[in-house]
């Protein structure tokens, strides 16, 4: 089996390049199936999420080729098949997102349900519930969504909303697919993360009209075709985020590039509350740790501009070794603390209660064998094992792969101990 080894103690020191965003690609790439011809995206992170859905634009009759470093080309010239294969949406939650562009552009869509996950039940009602709002005809058989329209999507106004807030993947579907729709759609509680509006960006580029996107309220004009276009991904702000958690739980000083600063939404205030230092320039941020205490914060996840859930763990890991006590309430998933078992086995003191974890800072984390559940786990354990003395070893590196691109390069550049080894 092939573990992460993290020997913990070195603080972190230098700048890396964030990679591009791996929630924003995907959307994007579904969204490749709206346009004719050739499309070529550049700042691609080399990732295993991204090779799953190449496979899946394949198996529709889409031509899909890395053509050079984080470089993809990507050609439409019709689709040939609109039932994706079980097997595909098993390995990748988020292949379920052709939905809505096969829909729109082949007028039939068969998508195997992908079921639950490690982090929560995850539902796609809002999903469902846009498709039928635009004139599908939309059931449900042998854990297949199959959904389909006798000609063109047709627009209308929609209200997308969970208990848990706004939903970003039906958001993203609702917008493909009103694209091509005839008339005007409008999406109502619309999901306001950066990975929408880089979405967007790139649909208009490609001959869609659509504004407001940034904001809860979306106004699309459909239009009959969309060209293919060279679009160059955002920088992941989840990735960011996770390497700067690092450099503060390690007590250094590093610099994250590539990055619109402002997509991290509370991230660097938190680390300021904390006590770190933050600067901020152009496309880049640098938080600086050195010989400071960490004092305790509480933090809230919730829909972008809130602290986003992707971040919790590696945010919750940085608060395992804060001089106190803090409160971290999760209210977009309903089973994300799964990871802080891992941290508890490595000294950490976390109580949970329903929706929060009680975090009591302790003096330090001791390395350990861990296991990670889940992609953003992933992250956070390293953050863990960077500070803890001695080694920690992690399974699970699936997961880290479907998501970080180069992590262990990264990480040593950084002045970090780490390898994956056979064990
Ligand atoms: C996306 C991101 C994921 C991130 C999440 C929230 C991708 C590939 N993944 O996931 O990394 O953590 O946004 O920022 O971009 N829900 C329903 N019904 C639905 C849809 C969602 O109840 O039809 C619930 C979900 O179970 C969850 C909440 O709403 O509890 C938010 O989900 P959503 O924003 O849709 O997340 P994803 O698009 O799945």
């Amino acid at each position: 089996m092939e573990l992460l080894r993290v020997k913990g103690g070195q603080p972190l020191h230098g700048e890396i390049q964030a990679s591009g965003s791996k929630n924003s690609v995907l959307a994007i790439m579904c969204a490749v199936l709206l346009c004719d011809g050739e499309t070529i995206l550049e700042n691609v992170p080399e990732l295993s999420d991204v090779n799953t859905l190449m496979q899946i634009l394949e198996e529709t009759g889409l031509k899909c080729e890395w053509i050079a470093k984080n470089t993809v080309r990507i050609q439409n010239d019709g689709i040939t098949n609109s039932e994706v294969s079980e097997e595909l949406v098993r390995k990748m939650r988020a292949s379920f997102s052709v939905l809505g562009p096969l829909l729109a552009k082949s007028g039939k869509s068969v998508i195997p349900l992908p079921g639950g996950c490690v982090i929560g039940a995850r539902p796609v009602d809002q999903h469902l519930k846009a498709m039928r709002a635009l004139g599908a005809h939309v059931t449900m058989t042998d854990g297949a969504v199959s959904a389909e329209i006798n000609g063109r999507l047709k627009g209308a106004a929609m209200f997308l909303g969970t208990r848990y807030g706004a939903t970003v993947g039906a958001t993203n579907a609702a917008i493909s697919a009103g694209a091509l729709a005839s008339g005007t759609t409008i999406i109502y509680n619309a999901a306001r993360e950066p990975e929408i509006v880089d979405l967007v960006m790139f649909l208009n580029k490609a001959g869609a009209r659509i504004r407001g996107v940034g904001t809860d309220i979306i106004t699309i004009e459909g239009v009959e075709s969309l060209k293919g276009v060279r679009y160059s991904v955002m920088g992941d702000r989840i990735e960011s985020g996770t390497y700067l958690c690092a450099g503060v739980i390690t007590r250094g000083k590093v610099t994250v590039s590539n990055i619109a600063p402002q997509t991290l939404a509370g991230l660097p205030s938190l680390l300021f509350d904390m006590g770190c230092g933050i600067t901020m320039e152009g496309d880049s941020i640098t938080v600086d740790a050195s010989n400071r205490e960490l004092r305790p914060t509480n933090v809230i996840t919730f829909a972008y501009p809130g602290f986003a859930t992707d971040l919790q763990p590696a945010m919750l890991t940085l608060l395992t070794v804060a001089n106190g006590i803090s409160y971290v309430k999760e209210t977009v998933f309903d089973a994300r603390f799964g990871f802080t078992q891992e941290l508890t086995r490595m000294g950490a003191d976390i109580k949970i209660s329903g929706d929060t974890a009680i975090v009591n800072g302790v003096d330090a984390l001791t390395g350990a064998r861990v296991v990670a559940s889940d992609l953003r786990a992933a992250g956070a354990l390293i953050v863990a094992g960077l500070a803890a003395k001695g080694s920690t070893n992690i399974e699970g590196l699936q997961y880290l792969d479907r998501g970080y691109e180069n992590p262990v390069e990264k990480f040593k550049s950084l002045g970090a101990h780490i390898e994956r080894v056979q064990s």
